[in-house]
């Protein structure tokens, strides 16, 4: 099939890219001239494990295509996919510019008819406004359906080739059967594709989003309750994820869920649901639970050092909002460095990945670390923001011969807390209270 997918982003490119890896012509289009540049030099703009092997393939043999001639992608295709971003607008709400202007260029450009798939995460009633957009310009038969995308960044590429569901809003039998064909080579294992009604699949996708962030901000809750009497939140995660019902993933506590995703679907929905007046109550409370555990690390910092931070260094390990991402959008980072920062403590940083993202955040207010031993060195604590793998198991020895005075503020839970006061840390976990007060807690 000859498909255009418009939004080269981290959904865009993975989604031009699977569907190129299974045979389809596809052209990548994006207004932002750089990152076409980048692309069309062979550089990925983006880090994404497995992208780069993917997109270089499909490049040479000559099934993907990168352009910035978004109408000319539109009417050498017979697949559109709209991958646009959706950013929040000023009062929450998905803001559609982007969208609505693509499906202004894809009315203009209608010389056949062709299938137009929403792939951004965009509210109820979208896609007709997309068609009515694009029927205002053409009288060519145009088929639009959602195709919400359920990727995650770290894991994308995966995500995409071996999804666990595709759901696809349709309304017409050919754009089922386009739909139907296109994702056939993903789910040849017996994945379901789910066809239902376009509605119900513009819902699935931020009901999907919103489920999981109450699911962190419930726990983190939780976790807020361990704190306070002595309790240990990871024990509780084990206790209630064994239950079949409740089942073990997104029950993590932590410094707060960020990301391109959650923090503006949840919005979103929110906005929506009030729209329609439906009581959006526990997603609010989701959201006001998140933003008090973005605070959560600082609150620890100044209660150990006190409100003024000047003359201490912090070393923080884990920029990007998540592991395997260079995504900094929302990242619990940037509200624990600029609170360190506005305390005039000095920041040294490390991340694997993160390193350009961060530095177009922060500029030279802190210092980037090559390694997380660097980042460390003569620290008055270190913070644990992002639980990159390779933080996991580090020489504590090494660590604190390295350290100014030696404190571990772990926003992800990632050590074991008689591990590292073994090795003689003072340490800070989420919902996990030190050796000490499980002690005096009698447990
Ligand atoms: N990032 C994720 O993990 C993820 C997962 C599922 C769904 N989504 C949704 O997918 C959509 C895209 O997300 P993303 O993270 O890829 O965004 P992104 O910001 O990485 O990429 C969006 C791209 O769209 C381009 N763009 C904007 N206006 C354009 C136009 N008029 N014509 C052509 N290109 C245009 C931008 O230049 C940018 O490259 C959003 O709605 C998002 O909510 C994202």
């Amino acid at each position: 099939m000859r498909v255009a997918v418009i939004g080269t982003g981290y959904v865009g490119l993975v989604v031009g890219a699977g569907l190129a890896d299974s045979g389809n012509d596809v052209v990548c289009a994006d207004i932002d001239y750089d990152k076409i540049g980048r692309l069309d030099a062979g550089e990925i703009p983006i880090y994404e494990p497995g992208l780069a092997p993917l997109v270089e393939r499909n490049l040479e043999d000559g099934r993907l295509r990168f352009s910035t001639d978004v109408a000319g992608a539109v009417r050498e295709s017979d697949v559109i996919f709209i991958a646009v971003g959706t950013p929040p607008g000023e009062d929450g709400s998905a803001d559609l510019q982007h969208v609505l202007d693509v499906a202004g260029i894809i009315g203009r450009n209608m010389n056949g008819e062709k299938v137009v798939i929403t792939k951004s995460t965009v509210p109820v009633g979208t896609a007709a406004r997309v068609r009515a957009v694009i029927e205002q310009n053409t009288s060519v038969p145009v088929h639009v359906c959602s195709n919400p995308e359920f990727l995650k960044e770290g894991a994308a590429v995966d995500d995409f080739m071996k999804p666990d569901r595709v759901v696809v809003g349709v309304d017409s039998a050919h754009a089922r059967a386009v739909l139907e064909q296109l994702y056939a080579p993903f789910v040849r294992t017996g994945n379901p594709v789910i066809f239902m009604d376009i509605a119900s699949a513009e819902i699935t996708k931020y009901a999907a989003n919103a489920m999981l962030a109450v699911r962190i901000s419930f726990m983190n809750m939780i976790a807020g309750l361990c704190d306070r009497v002595g309790a240990d939140v990871t024990l509780v995660r084990k206790g209630i994820g064994t239950d079949a019902r409740i089942g073990p993933a997104f029950l993590f506590a932590g410094c707060g869920y960020g990301g391109s995703c959650f923090p503006k679907d949840v919005q979103a929905l929110i906005r929506t649901l009030k729209q329609h007046g439906v009581d959006p109550g526990v997603l609010e409370a989701a959201e006001r639970i998140n933003g008090g555990q973005k605070q959560l690390l600082l609150e620890r910092v100044h209660e150990h050092y006190g409100a003024d931070l000047r003359g201490l260094t912090f070393g923080v390990w884990g920029l990007s909002f998540k592991p395997e991402t260079d995504d900094m959008r929302e990242a619990p980072s940037v509200v624990v460095i600029n609170g360190l920062l506005a305390a005039g403590a000095a920041v040294q940083a490390h991340d694997p990945e993160a390193l350009e993202a961060a530095r177009r955040v922060f500029g030279d207010r802190i210092v980037y670390a090559s390694t997380n031993y660097d980042a460390i060195e003569g620290a008055d604590a270190l913070i644990i923001v992002t639980e990159w793998k390779q933080y996991r198991t580090p020489d504590f020895a090494r660590m604190r011969s390295r350290m100014r005075q030696a404190v571990i503020l772990d926003g992800r839970n990632i050590f074991d807390p008689a591990v590292v006061a073994r090795a003689g840390f003072e340490y800070r976990g989420v919902g996990r209270s030190s050796p000490a007060r499980t002690e005096r807690a009698g447990a």
